[in-house]
């Protein structure tokens, strides 16, 4: 059985959208999504498509487990669905993703030449690899003190390692002049030692993701 968490399905920026595997294969696949990245995390709503011969258990579980998710904010989140207005917020928050998106890759070019950063093609982060000595803790402290909060993909582990080092760049809930203000106050904290000297040296830094 395969396990397919489609929850950033909603917002994939310069690619097409990945076709669901659920569709290639109903009986193996269970297709899970969620309301957490559009409207809100704090709706607690989500969908799950199961194979039928799972469904009678699944529907048990959720029994046992919370007796159910609130009929209300289901029926109000149908309404959203029926008349339109979901696929228009979607829309409309995409272009603003994508904007924040652009800023952040903007100014991590410009400001921490050389950094590479990958997964930004869909959801709401992205993840710098620190090429810089003693893991993320320094970066993190430093940039507390310069009133830039960043946070270590330490965190995301079961083991709580931060090997190899990465911090993870979300721009859900911060606008374009708060990303490039952000970035500007900490780039040289993220950019590898290399480009830094080059950089601190006078000679032009390549830029670079
Ligand atoms: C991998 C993954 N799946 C699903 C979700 C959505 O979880 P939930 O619907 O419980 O908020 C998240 C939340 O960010 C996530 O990181």
């Amino acid at each position: 059985m395969i396990i397919e968490d489609d929850y950033d399905a909603e917002f994939r920026y310069d690619r097409e959208p990945v076709g669901a595997l659920q569709g290639l294969a109903a009986d193996r696949v269970v297709s899970i999504g969620t309301v957490s990245k559009s409207p809100a995390p704090a709706l607690r709503l989500g969908w799950l498509l199961a194979p039928p011969s799972l469904a009678a258990a699944v529907v048990e579980y959720k029994l046992l487990s919370d007796r159910g998710s609130p009929a209300l904010d289901q029926l109000a989140l149908a309404r959203l669905v029926e008349s339109g207005r979901y696929d228009r917020h979607l829309r409309r928050m995409r272009a603003v993703y994508a904007a924040r998106r652009a800023a952040l890759l903007a100014a991590l070019a410009e400001h921490a030449p050389g950094v590479r950063v990958t997964g930004p093609d869909a959801g709401f982060h992205a993840v710098a690899h620190l090429d810089t000595p003693g893991g993320e803790a320094p970066v993190i402290e430093a940039a507390r003190a310069r009133g830039v909060g960043l946070h270590g993909m330490s965190v995301c582990r079961a083991d709580g390692s931060d090997a190899p080092p990465q911090l993870v760049l979300g721009f859900g809930n911060t606008g374009e002049r708060a990303v490039r203000a952000g970035i500007a106050a900490v780039g040289d904290l993220l950019a590898p030692p290399l480009t830094r000297r080059r950089a601190a040296s006078g000679r032009a830094a390549r830029p670079g993701r």
